[in-house]
């Protein structure tokens, strides 16, 4: 048995012990000693009741959009470092604590009746972020959009090549996606980037090690597109929530920008998301369409054991049963 000073006791602790290096937070709220200690200022109420997971170019902004239209569903203030999301489980973040996450969500809700989210479309294919959320928030519903992931990493290229991403801007997609361990350490880390999170199967796994099936929807981001009256009625079917709202009256095609728009009765025009969203951009190339689509076929295989193995409430998406014939 050995004594010492609290800093030199810590260091020798995490020397034998460097698993409990990492801090996982849980949620104190459902631990009666936890709330005993806790300060009466704060609240268990600013946490999500569901995450909008991503990944990235799925359509989860438009989601975003149209969940804010509903009366009982209100999301987290923005982050200004990371242009909007929060990213709490996914980066450094994760290490500001609870009190900065919690902050980010409003006060004042009533949590029976409320629903608050957090959508950070980084989350989903993050390797930490599913046991963090778990930890933190067991009983939140989760919500990912899949679309064919070729289309998406092709999406995800022409996002990061208008954000001026010098690698980018250096070498054409198919360049990108061929990078091999011969090619530039930058040229290997974009390609990986830009094909991991279409990588479907393996990511929802992880998910799914932690959070059950039954709080976990799948949605289709070519639907979402084409009728999301509809998946916005299958969201609150999912969520339980109240009122259930007719999207009919709150979005609508608008043909200008080619996607539906936001429409209220007091806006004289119907709000779009901006010009980064539906970009337009030249038709892929059909010789890199190919590679993707032999990189993608044995995940697409594996997504469609996984999607036919849970009960979603939705079909398989088109574009899967397409690649799988
Ligand atoms: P493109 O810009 O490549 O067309 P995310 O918000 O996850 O980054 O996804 C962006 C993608 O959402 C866009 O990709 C676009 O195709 C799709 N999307 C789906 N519904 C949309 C909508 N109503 N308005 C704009 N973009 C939408």
């Amino acid at each position: 048995l050995r004594s010492a000073p609290p800093l030199e006791m810590a260091q020798l602790y995490f020397r034998v012990f460097p698993q409990d290096a990492e801090p996982l937070w849980n949620n104190p709220c459902e631990d009666k000693r936890h709330m005993q200690i806790w300060s009466a200022t704060k609240s268990c109420e600013r946490l999500p009741k569901f995450l909008v997971i991503g990944p990235q170019k799925t359509g989860t902004t438009a989601l975003y959009s149209f969940l804010l239209s509903h009366p009982a569903i209100r999301s987290t203030y923005r982050n200004p470092e990371t242009f909007e999301e929060v990213q709490f489980f996914s980066g450094t973040n994760y290490y500001k604590g609870l009190d900065w996450y919690m902050n980010f969500f409003p006060g004042g809700v009533n949590s029976t009746t409320d629903f608050l989210f957090e959508k950070s479309a980084t989350y989903f294919d993050n390797e930490l972020v599913p046991l963090r959320a778990f930890s933190l928030v067991p009983h939140t519903s989760i919500i990912s959009i899949l679309i064919d992931p070729v289309r998406r990493a092709y999406s995800w290229y022409q996002h990061v090549k208008a954000h001026g991403d010098k690698v980018a801007a250096q070498y054409s997609f198919l360049e990108i996606v061929t990078a091999n361990r011969d090619s530039p350490k930058p040229l290997q880390h974009l390609r990986s980037r830009c094909l991991r999170p279409g990588e479907y199967a393996s990511h929802l796994e992880r998910w799914l090690d932690h959070y059950p099936s039954t709080q976990l929807l799948i949605l289709d981001g070519d639907l979402l597109k084409s009728d999301p009256v509809s998946v916005m009625h299958l969201v609150q079917r999912f969520l339980k929530i109240k009122p259930f709202v007719d999207y009919k009256d709150l979005i609508r095609f608008d043909k200008k920008k080619g996607f539906y728009c936001q429409v209220e009765a007091t806006m004289k025009a119907p709000r779009c998301l901006g010009r980064s969203k539906g970009r337009r951009y030249p038709v892929m190339e059909a010789d890199v369409e190919a590679v993707l689509q032999r990189y993608y076929q044995p995940h697409n295989v594996a997504l469609h054991k996984l999607l036919t193995r849970l009960n979603q409430p939705l079909p398989l998406p088109k574009w899967l049963r397409a690649d799988l014939q």
